[in-house]
């Protein structure tokens, strides 16, 4: 037997101030797509932002359904939509923020399960690291380069060979 470890290191920032323009600019977007983010029922905005390789940038934010697992998270919507109109346009870095209704929105928040293993495959899709830029509407920002180290030992195409 062995013991393996997994542990990343990654980017913690004051605030926005403190990036480089091209990630301020994307995160800018990301907080500004949480205004059309549909959240009646969790008046939780969250909105998202894509820069691809191609410089094209694309957004999503949440979609909520009074049956409430129908809903979806604003990176799939994201995703979704990025692949449909440049499908094999490689994503390069996704900027995920957030605004709480009923409460504060100035600490990064990371996505969900299913959006991490979504992240994952259009990571593998790519051929490169996602580099993901989390905040909220105001606040620290943290920046992971590689968007796998939020998902050690996933599942992925390669285990169905
Ligand atoms: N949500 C996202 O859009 N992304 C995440 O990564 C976490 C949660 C949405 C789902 C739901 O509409 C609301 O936030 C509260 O969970």
């Amino acid at each position: 037997m062995i013991k393996q470890q997994h542990n990343f290191l990654f980017e913690e920032y004051n605030s926005a101030d403190e990036l480089k323009q091209d990630d301020a600019f994307l995160l800018n977007e990301a907080r500004s797509a949480t205004q059309f983010a549909y959240a009646p029922y969790s008046n939780f905005q969250v909105g998202a932002a894509a820069k691809l390789i191609n410089g094209e940038v694309v957004i999503g934010s949440n979609q909520e359904n009074a049956s409430y697992p129908v809903g979806i998270c604003a990176e799939r919507v994201l995703l979704s939509s990025a692949s449909s109109q440049y499908p094999n346009i490689a994503i390069d870095t996704i900027a995920i923020s957030y605004n709480n209704m009923k409460g504060t929105s100035n600490t990064p928040a990371s996505p969900c399960g299913i959006c991490r293993q979504t992240i994952s495959e259009y990571q593998e899709r790519g051929k490169r690291a996602i580099r993901l830029i989390l905040s909220g509407m105001e606040g620290k920002v943290i920046i992971v380069s590689n968007a796998a180290d939020l998902l050690p030992l996933s599942f992925s195409a390669e285990d169905m060979k």
